[in-house]
Order: structure tokens, then sequence, then C-alpha cells
């Protein structure tokens, strides 16, 4: 399975913030915003991902990211030239996944928890169909959402329904098998001119294999898509960093241990940022 990161989209909600910095570039606490859906790739395993980003802003994910090699990982990007929905992230990734499995991520979500990795490594195992989240929010509109039976299945998928059948809103991260690539070409555009990421999920219903897991009460999933939910965003990761002292989505370390990097690259990468907090807790993870 290869990963996929969508980094464009509406960033007018930040305005005039977006106007100034590529949204996905913006701080959340210490880290570019792209550094938390990035982790997530990493930690479900996947070490080959394509960054998808306006022809603005791809140069600077360019300079930010390289080539992956000092992470172990192999970084390739494409510019998706208007925002014609998530789903036409697979017609622009076709040559990249090369016929295999995907998972794709928005740049702007955020997640953490308990018990994460293994629900991603469970997802990323996937051969067969599809596996995407439900998460309960007090006012899903904003978002796809799921509706169940008293049986836990799921009986209808809406994007951003004036009356949401449920609270059940679906984060911006899915795994698909094989067949993404062939769905998402036949898929229509929306009557927002979009193809949309929840047409391309209802195939998969329709074919009854569609799988939607739940995130507890106890897991975030933030926003960082307006102004307020950005700073929300910082704040909750610096109150959980300083509060244990280990980093949320600290790349470099994810890498080291995958295993995708060595102890030596690590001690050289804290060598070199050894000024920042940042260098100094990649350095200290290695005495550990
Ligand atoms: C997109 C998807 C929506 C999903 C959301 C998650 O919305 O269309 O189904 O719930 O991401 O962040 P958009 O960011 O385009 O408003």
């Amino acid at each position: 399975m290869k990963g996929i990161i969508l980094a464009g989209g509406s960033a007018t909600r930040l305005y005039p913030l977006s106007k100034a910095i590529s949204k996905q570039i913006m701080p959340v606490y210490d880290k570019p915003m792209i550094y938390y859906p990035l982790s997530t790739l990493m930690l479900a395993g996947l070490n080959e991902v394509l960054i998808i980003s306006t022809p603005r802003d791809l140069p600077v994910f360019k300079e930010l990211l390289g080539t992956g090699e000092n992470l172990g990982m192999k970084f390739e990007y494409i510019v998706q030239n208007k925002p014609n929905g998530l789903a036409e992230a697979f017609l622009l990734g076709a040559d990249f996944l090369k016929g295999d499995s995907a998972c794709l991520i928005l740049g702007d979500n955020l997640f953490y928890g308990q018990g994460f990795s293994s629900m991603l490594k469970r997802a990323a195992a996937i051969e067969k169909g599809a596996c995407v989240f439900g998460y309960y929010v007090k006012d899903p509109r904003e978002y796809g959402v799921v509706e169940f039976d008293t049986n836990g299945n799921v009986l209808s998928l809406e994007e951003k329904p004036r009356k949401p059948k449920s609270n059940y809103a679906i984060p911006g991260l899915y795994f698909y098998d094989n067949t993404v690539v062939d769905k998402a070409k036949n898929l229509a555009p929306s009557h927002r001119g979009e193809l949309e990421i929840t047409d391309l999920n209802r195939l998969y219903l329709q074919e009854k294999s569609l799988k939607v897991e739940l995130f507890g009460r106890g897991f975030a999933w933030l926003d960082t898509g307006n102004c307020d939910s950005l700073l929300e965003a910082s704040n909750f990761v610096e109150t959980i960093q300083k509060r244990q002292g280990f980093y949320i989505s600290c790349i470099e370390e994810i890498a080291w241990r995958n295993k995708w990097i060595t102890d030596q690259q690590l001690k050289k990468i804290g060598n070199d940022l050894q000024k920042t907090a940042y260098g100094k807790y990649i350095q200290e993870l290695i005495v550990q």
C-alpha cells in the first residue's frame, strides 16, 4: 500500500493567513501542519508517499520534505491545478500507485490517541474493499456523515448534509484496495463541481465492501481548518507534549522506530538540530 497526502483545498477560512503561507505549512504548535498527516501514514507503515498540492504550494512542500531519503522514505509530488475534489487524488496518483492499494489522508487532519497505530496497521492490511472511520461530533454538517442501523451496519453516506442522519463524521483518512483508481475514473462531478470522496465511498458501500471503524470518545480528531481550530490544535499538542515529554508527530522519531533509519542516522539529525528543542528531543531518544 502507498500513501497520498492531499494538501490543497479550501484555505479561505484561514484568510488572510492563507494569503501569506501555504495552509499545511502553518504551524500547529511547533511543527508544520503537514507533519501530522505524514506521521499518520508512517504509523500505518507506509514509506512511499505522494504529496498533492496547488501550483503555488507544491514547491514549498518539496523544499520542506525533499526526497524523503533522510527518513528512509520516498516522496513524490504532483500538482492539482484546481480544487476538483478529494477523489481526484486517485486520478492524479494513478501512475504513482501503479496498481497498488492506497491510503489517502488530508493535509489538515490531525489524529491522536491510544491504540491508533494498531488500528492503522489493521486498516493498511486490507486486500479487498475500503476502510474509513467514524467520529462522533456535536455538529457533523461540515463533513461526510455515516448512518448506521441498530446492528452497526452502514445504511447511508452523505456529504455535508443539511439534516445529518447521525453525529458520526467521516474524518479525512481513507484506506482503499487497488480498484480505487478505476472507481475514481467512473465518478461524475457533484453539484459543487467536485469528485467527492463520499461518492467513492458509496461505490464500496454498494459493493458491500466498506468497513467503518469508530474512534472512541477518548480519541482526538482535530480539524485545523479555521483560525480557532488551528489555535486549539496547537494548544492540544503543547499540552500533551509538555505533560508527557513525548513529541506528537516527530517524523524522525517515527522513521527510527519503524527502523527506516539507523541509530547513526538519527544521531546525525539530532546533532544537526542540537540548538533547537526539537533536536535535543531527538538526541535524547538515542540515549534512552
Ligand atoms: C472533506 C470531505 C468530507 C470529510 C472531511 C474531513 O471535506 O469531503 O467528507 O468529512 O473532508 O475533514 P472538505 O474538507 O472538503 O470540506
